[in-house]
């Protein structure tokens, strides 16, 4: 999106694996991207990309409530993957592909390579233009993380996504992932870009009933507490990979959290739990806030400033 300032152009557009955003904001999996109404609210606040739930080939239920909790400094959830389905899903994603025009990336969950094919195949037909592989979900049985710390299965899913998909493929790692020789695998295997990071394993109980206050018991931390694992992560996959398409996410509750991941070296910037405190206004926040960080640095692009952190 360009935009006139006194005479100059600034450039919020940023390029992501062949995908175009209008600015680098993204929303993660899991928030809001469940259904076309709620992906179109997202179009309108200003996202630059659009992130669906993770989508399974059946429908699954998720867990019992409590599956969230706001512990003050970070948020914990076990959702449990809840998602109606590949093939219920579909009508939603074809209805989104047909009237939003911001780029919509599906997140797509499985337990094998077949039904991570199965579910990316849909999700291509029904119109998603690039897809993300949840490797990397830490409180789901059979799926993400599970499925992440098996190197070799997880090598062959990329593969075997890689080769049906003429979009871009990312894969959505956790911190157990983040380690240059896992990422170097996962890129060789076909993943155009990496997503990181995904929630941290974590629990939390409380004193007074003294039992663990997710039904799940462990879940995943995100939020402002995880930034500076994030900021580490997406930094060293920048050094490592200084091609690779990066979205970075893990703690965005604002303009200055998703600039220091820009600085670091994200492409794009994903915000998720922080809707939960500051609804879809953070979209447009975010954008403005980097507009003037633009003006006032006498920067012309976001692009100048994608792992500026790292020069020397
Ligand atoms: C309620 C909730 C549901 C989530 N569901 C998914 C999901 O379905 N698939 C996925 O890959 N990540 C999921 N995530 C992880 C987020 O996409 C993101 O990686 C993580 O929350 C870190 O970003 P944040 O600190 O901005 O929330 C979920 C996170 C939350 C808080």
């Amino acid at each position: 999106m360009g935009w006139e300032l006194e005479g100059m152009s600034l450039d919020l557009e940023v390029e992501l694996a062949g995908l175009r955003l209008r600015n680098p904001t993204v929303l993660a999996s899991g928030i809001l991207g469940s259904s076309y109404s709620l992906m179109k609210r997202v179009e309108e606040a200003g996202a630059g990309a659009i992130t669906t739930k993770t989508i399974t080939w059946e429908p699954r239920e998720g867990y019992q409530n409590p599956v969230f909790v706001d512990l003050g400094f970070g948020y914990l959830n076990a959702m449990g993957l809840p998602n109606p389905g590949m093939a219920a899903f579909k009508t939603e994603l074809k209805k989104a592909a047909e009237n939003i025009r911001t780029p919509m990336i599906a997140s797509i969950g499985g337990g094998d390579e077949g039904e991570f094919m199965k579910v990316a195949e849909h999700a291509l037909e029904a119109g998603c233009d690039g897809l993300e592989l949840n490797l990397s979900c830490p409180h789901v049985s059979g799926y993400g993380l599970e499925i992440g710390s098996d190197l070799q299965l997880t090598c062959r899913i990329i593969g075997a996504v890689r080769s049906v998909s003429s979009k871009p493929v990312f894969a959505k790692i956790s911190i157990h992932q983040a380690r240059p020789d896992v990422v170097s695998r996962y890129l060789g295997s076909g993943a155009d870009g990496i997503t990181a990071i995904n929630t941290i394993r974590a629990a939390a109980i409380s004193p007074e009933s003294m039992t663990p206050i997710l039904s799940n018991i462990f879940g995943g931390l995100s939020g402002p507490c995880i930034r500076p694992i994030t900021v580490a992560v997406v930094y060293e996959i920048r050094r490592e990979f200084p091609d690779a398409p990066i979205i970075g996410m893990g703690g965005v509750d604002g303009w200055r959290a998703a600039l220091e991941l820009i600085l670091a070296g994200a492409n794009a910037v994903g915000v998720g739990s922080a809707i939960a405190r500051r609804d879809l206004d953070i979209f447009g926040e975010i954008i403005e806030g980097l507009r003037r960080f633009l003006t006032g640095k006498d920067f012309k692009s976001i692009k100048e400033l994608v792992g500026y952190a790292q020069r020397l």
